[in-house]
């Protein structure tokens, strides 16, 4: 028997209508999947009855299965002579370790297919129609972990550069630092009054957002009871949000109006 192939799937964030056809095809014929906690119940639903699920899911400070013991896993099954669909929520290389699976796999000389997911920046966004960029208004677009171990790490971000006005931030895995975050930009020049948006649970059926400011944000955050996975999205873009979102805060101004070229 030959050595199987891993397709390593982004599952995107949550609702299934977002995943590519590739992505689908393959769920749909899988018969080993090896799947994340972020991976949602309604993508889970599309596996065929009668493929093998490993839950190899992660939560933030707590590691069920060490990411060695996942490659090793894979690795296994793909000499074992089976193919495997590696699915990841979102992206698979992004804030994913799947370019660690895939560089792990091919140096063993496994075959490695990348299936791209929307990540939860994009889905986010897209729920409530934040434009990520806008015409005149950004001029770059930053994926940010919002993972620090330490004040050290937060520290050694460049905020400077970061609360530039005319970038859009979107922060992932910030639920635990986003207090210091909202700090850290206002101290390094970000006007407090910027808007931003959480988006917890974006795309799936338990989807709760709020809109406020740096400023309010950390307090906003605590009065909420928004619960992970949230995506932050920081910048002026959040004042051309074209739908509501389900709380709707009053903090912020009126939407800018840009000029018409
Ligand atoms: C380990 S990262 C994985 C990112 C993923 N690979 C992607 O491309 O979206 C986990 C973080 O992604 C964000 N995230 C993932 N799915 C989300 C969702 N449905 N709604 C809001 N945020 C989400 C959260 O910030 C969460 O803490």
């Amino acid at each position: 028997m030959g050595t199987g192939k891993v397709f390593l799937v982004g599952a995107g964030p949550g609702d299934p209508g977002l995943l590519t056809v590739r992505a689908r095809d393959l769920i749909a014929a899988a018969e080993v999947v090896v799947y994340d906690r972020l991976v949602s119940e309604e993508v889970l639903a599309h596996i065929p009855t009668g493929a093998s699920l490993i839950n190899v899911g992660k939560a933030a400070g707590f590691h069920p299965i060490p990411q060695h013991e996942i490659n090793e896993t894979l690795l296994n099954l793909a000499l074992a002579g089976r193919d495997v669909v590696r699915l990841k929520g979102g992206d698979p290389l992004i804030f994913a370790r799947g370019g660690e699976e895939a560089a792990f796999l091919a140096r063993a000389g496994v075959e490695v297919e990348i299936i791209p997911g929307i990540t939860a920046a994009q889905g986010g966004a897209a729920s409530l129609g934040i434009p990520l960029t806008q015409r005149g208004v950004t001029r770059n677009l930053r994926y940010i972990t919002g993972q620090c171990r330490s004040e050290d790490d937060i520290a050694s971000y460049d905020w400077p550069s970061l609360a530039d006005p005319d970038s859009t931030l979107c922060i992932y895995m910030g639920a635990a630092t986003i207090a210091r975050f909202a700090g850290r930009l206002m101290a390094a020049g970000r006007s407090p009054s910027t808007p931003v948006a959480a988006i917890a649970q974006a795309t799936r059926p338990g989807q709760v957002s709020l809109t406020t400011t740096l400023e309010k944000l950390a307090s906003d955050m605590g009065q909420s009871g928004l619960s992970a996975p949230v995506m932050f999205i920081i910048g002026e873009v959040v004042h051309f949000a074209a739908i509501h979102p389900d709380i709707a805060h009053d903090q912020i101004s009126s939407p800018v109006v840009a000029a018409a070229e």
